[in-house]
C-alpha cells in the first residue's frame, strides 16, 4: 500500500518524548521526513539534554526513516524560526508542523506564581504562534512562488482548557488560546491551501504521570498482555497522520479527541440560543431573568472526567 505521507516533510516539537514521540515515528512510518525538535527539559520546563530528540531518531533511522534532530527551544521566537530552517535546509521543504512541546507547572490559582504563568504561556501559547508564525510565512512565499506546500498544522490542546481542569489556569488558557489561534489561523491560511486544526490527546506520559500524582494510578494502569492499551501514547498518532495527509485537505479550524480507541468532534465557543427584547434596550432586572433560564435548560456543563468514562478508563 502507498504510504500515506512520501515526499513530506514534517516538525514534530517536543517529539524527544511521550505523544510527540510516537507522532514522529508515525510520520515517519508514512514516509515523512521528520524534523524531530527536542529541547529536553524536565516536565516544568527546567533543563536541557539532547538524548531524547537523538534517540528518536535512531528509532526513526532503524526502521528506514529519514530524521534530524533540533534542540531549539519553542518558546524563544528566533529559535523557533531555525526550527523552521531545519526542515527546509535539511530536506528542501516543509509540509507539516505538529505544535506538541509542553510543560507543566500545576496551582491554584490563588498559588500560581508570576513564574509558573510565564513559563507556561511561553512554552504552549507562545511556542505555538512562534513556530505557526514562521511556518506560515515560509508556505504564504512558496505559495506566491507557484509551490504550494500544502501545509498542515496540528497544535496540541487539552481538556484542561477545553472543558476545564482546576489546578490549571495557566496550562488550560494557553490550551483553550491556541484552539482560538488555530481557528483564527485557518481562517487567514486557507488561500495558501494550508489547513490548522487542534488534537486534544490523552496517553500515558510524564505528564499524566509525575507531574499529575492524582492521575498517576489511573494512567499507570496497564492492561494484561493481548489487551489494547487505552493509555498508549502511540494510539492518539493515526489522527495527527491523517490531518497532516493531503486527503484532510477540507478539514480545517477543527478540535478533535482522540484518547484510547475513541475518537470525538468537538466544538467551542457557539451560539446555544438568543433572544432580543425588540428594538429597546436591557434593564438588568429583565435580563437576568432571561439568561437565567438560557443557563438552566442547558444544564451542567460537561466534566472534566466525562472523557475518561466514554473511553471506558473510569
Ligand atoms: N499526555 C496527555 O494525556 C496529554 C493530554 C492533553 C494534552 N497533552 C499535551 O500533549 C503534548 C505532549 O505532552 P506529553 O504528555 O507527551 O508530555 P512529555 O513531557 O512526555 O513530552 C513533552 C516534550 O516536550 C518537550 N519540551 C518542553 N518544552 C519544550 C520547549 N520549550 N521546546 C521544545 N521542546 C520542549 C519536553 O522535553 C518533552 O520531551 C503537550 O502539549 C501536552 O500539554 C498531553
Amino acid at each position: 500500500m502507498a504510504k500515506m505521507l512520501e515526499g513530506k516533510v514534517a516538525i514534530v516539537t517536543g517529539a524527544g518524548r511521550g505523544l510527540g514521540r510516537g507522532e514522529a515515528l508515525a510520520l515517519a512510518k508514512e514516509g515523512a521526513k521528520v524534523v524531530v525538535n527536542d529541547l529536553g527539559g524536565g516536565f516544568d520546563g527546567t533543563g536541557t539534554a539532547h538524548g531524547p530528540a537523538e534517540d528518536v531518531c535512531k528509532e526513526i533511522r532503524a526502521f528506514g526513516g529519514e530524521a534530524v534532530p533540533n534542540f531549539e527551544s519553542v518558546a524563544d521566537f528566533a529559535g523557533a524560526k531555525r526550527i523552521i530552517e531545519a526542515a527546509v535546509s535539511n530536506f528542501g521543504a516543509l509540509n507539516i508542523l505538529v505544535n506538541n512541546a509542553g510543560i507543566l507547572r500545576d496551582k491554584m490559582i490563588f498559588n500560581m506564581g508570576e513564574d509558573d504563568w510565564d513559563a507556561v504561556i511561553n512554552v504552549h501559547l507562545k511556542g505555538t504562534f512562534n513556530c505557526t508564525r514562521h511556518a506560515c510565512a515560509y508556505w504564504r512565499e512558496e505559495h506566491k512562488a507557484g509551490r504550494s506546500r500544502g501545509g498542515r498544522l496540528i497544535h496540541t490542546v487539552s481538556d484542561a482548557g477545553l472543558l476545564g481542569n482546576p489546578g490549571q489556569t495557566n496550562y488550560g488558557a494557553s490550551k483553550a488560546a491556541i484552539a482560538a489561534f488555530s481557528l483564527i489561523t485557518s481562517r487567514e491560511m486557507a488561500r495558501y491551501e494550508v489547513t490548522s486544526n487542534c488534537v486534544a490527546p490523552g496517553g500515558r506520559t510524564r505528564l499524566t504521570t509525575d507531574a499529575t500524582p492524582s492521575m498517576k494510578a489511573l494512567m499507570e494502569k496497564v492492561p494484561p498482555a493481548g489487551e489494547f492499551d487505552l493509555m498508549d501514547p502511540e494510539n492518539v498518532a493515526p489522527l495527527v497522520v491523517y490531518l497532516a495527509s493531503d486527503d484532510a485537505k477540507d478539514i480545517s479550524g477543527e478540535v478533535f479527541r482522540l484518547m484510547g480507541d475513541r475518537v470525538w468532534f468537538l466544538r467551542g465557543w457557539h451560539t446555544i440560543e438568543s433572544k432580543g427584547k425588540g428594538k429597546a434596550r436591557w434593564a438588568p432586572e429583565e435580563v437576568g431573568p432571561v439568561i437565567k433560564e438560557m443557563v438552566k435548560k442547558v444544564g451542567a456543563k460537561e466534566e472534566i472526567m466525562g472523557p475518561f468514562k466514554e473511553a471506558g478508563l473510569i
